[in-house]
């Protein structure tokens, strides 16, 4: 008998939760039926999902930003059909693909100067893992700084500069050397560069977790602390790169020439693992500095062929549809409209972000029964207010949202870049619609808190 994806789906799709909770991840599955998130989703193309009912939604979290183009875009799937068609011989390993060197010729083109050597990888964890792995080799130092709330991954090394306790809760003791320094705080960050050990510090240029934007002159001057004492400086545009801020860098709000850039998620069209970090000729030849260590750094799936076909077509799809430009306009847009709620709807605390990483923060209301409710929510688990905001998003607007990170009271927004007016037009509807029921006990908004309350605190 062949084999049939479609008839796989079909087949067994009534086994869809009961597989994930038995093989995979139980807790999510439950978690995703508490709020109400369970649904069997069967179609994905540009900024919308389609249900097994056909409802359609608007996904505003687009994977995390690896939908950068929105999904199933034409032209990168038409690449990868071509690769396949062509019979591209992928991950030959003794050789130097052609598609890399073309990707990487057009990525370091999108660079602050200076920044000419490209190493792929598959995740971003990857892709922050060598830029960390590399600056360590370059420099001769061992220590590596990072900012509180940050967030460059999960993985041993990558979680060892994971600014949350939430995230590193569990795994014992992480890299040694590997330090947090408070963010905007430029003198505890000198102290530490002084003592001449310290081979990088990562940043994200806005942060993902609470989508936090520094002030102007930060990041400006920790690249000039860096300069000045020999550290590597990364910037972390896994998230924030390849358009979404309203610049193809988020670092070049800021004028930054960083030493080393990460990109990952849309890298691979919304298609393909995918990522890179960009860096130095001065640090890439520190890493492979004599002929018997020119593989002393690989991953098996880097320079994959469909991965830097999809990184073609996805350059390609960001100039052609102007989604760098889009972005801001349409980011413009949103934070526009999301602001202009806050008049009315005491409970936003506050609207922020660039382009389209936007960040709506909530605090508690004035009103006292309505505060009544929200002590309680918040004494069962922070953040619970912003979930019931989620949940009521998705039920009664049909859009994909999330929580921006454990413990706080923030809605992150991660459009795809193709929205248009309509889509901001309908996001800020939205939130007024949910923030008027949330403006009663009685609304819709609560009703289900006393069952989350409870979930909440049984956990
Ligand atoms: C800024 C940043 N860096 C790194 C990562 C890790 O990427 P991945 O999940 O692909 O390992 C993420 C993931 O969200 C991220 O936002």
């Amino acid at each position: 008998m062949s084999f049939s994806l479609a008839e796989t789906i079909k087949r067994r799709q009534p086994d869809q939760f009961t597989l994930y909770g038995r093989h995979i991840n139980p807790k999510l599955t439950r978690v995703l039926g508490i709020i109400g998130f369970d649904k069997i989703w069967v179609k994905g193309e540009g900024a919308y999902l389609w249900d097994a009912n056909g409802e359609r939604y608007l996904d505003l979290l687009a994977g995390y930003s690896t939908f950068n183009l929105g999904r199933d875009h034409p032209t990168v799937r038409r690449a990868l059909e071509e690769a396949l068609e062509l019979q591209r011989p992928s991950l030959v390993k003794m050789d130097v693909p052609l598609l890399a060197g073309i990707l990487a010729e057009q990525l370091v083109a999108r660079m602050p100067p200076g920044l000419d050597a490209v190493f792929f990888a598959n995740s971003g964890a990857d892709a922050v893992d060598t830029a960390l792995k590399f600056a360590r080799a370059a420099t001769g130092r061992p220590r590596v700084l990072y900012l509180d709330h940050a967030f460059h991954g999960l993985m041993l090394g990558t979680l060892s500069v994971n600014g949350g306790k939430q995230f590193r809760k569990g795994f014992g003791k992480l890299m040694p050397g590997f330090d947090k320094v408070p963010a905007g705080d430029t003198r505890a960050l000198e102290r530490e560069l002084r003592k001449g050990n310290v081979a990088a510090i990562v940043v994200e240029p806005i942060q993902g977790k609470s989508v936090h934007v520094p002030a102007d002159d930060y990041l400006p001057t920790v690249q000039r602390l860096c300069r000045a004492y020999g550290t590597v400086f990364v910037c972390d545009e896994v998230q924030v790169g390849m358009g979404r801020s309203g610049r193809f860098l988020c670092c070049e709000h800021w004028g930054l020439e960083p030493d080393i850039v990460t990109l990952a998620k849309s890298l691979g069209g919304g298609f393909v693992p995918s990522s890179a970090a960009i860096m130095r000729r001065s640090i890439h030849d520190k890493v492979y500095s004599r002929l018997d260590r020119c593989q002393v750094h690989s991953t098996t799936f880097g320079e994959n062929e469909l991965a830097m076909a999809a990184g073609l077509a996805t350059l390609h799809v960001i100039d052609e549809e102007r989604l760098v430009e889009r972005a801001a306009v349409l980011g413009d847009q949103l934070l526009a409209g999301l602001r202009g709620l806050q008049d009315r709807h005491q409970m936003i605390a506050d609207v922020r972000g660039k382009g389209l990483i936007v960040a709506v923060e909530f605090r508690p209301p004035r009103a006292l029964a309505l505060r009544a409710a929200w002590t309680a929510a918040e004494a069962a688990q922070k953040g619970l207010f912003a979930q019931f905001v989620v949940m009521a998003l998705m039920r009664d607007h049909h859009m994909l949202t999330q929580v921006g990170g454990p413990d706080v009271n923030i809605i992150k927004l991660l459009p795809p870049l193709i929205i248009g007016e309509e889509e901001v037009d309908a996001i800020v509807a939205a939130f007024d619609a949910v923030l008027t029921e949330a403006a009663s006990v009685r609304g819709s908004v609560w009703r289900q808190s006393g069952r989350l309350i409870k979930q909440a605190l049984s956990q």
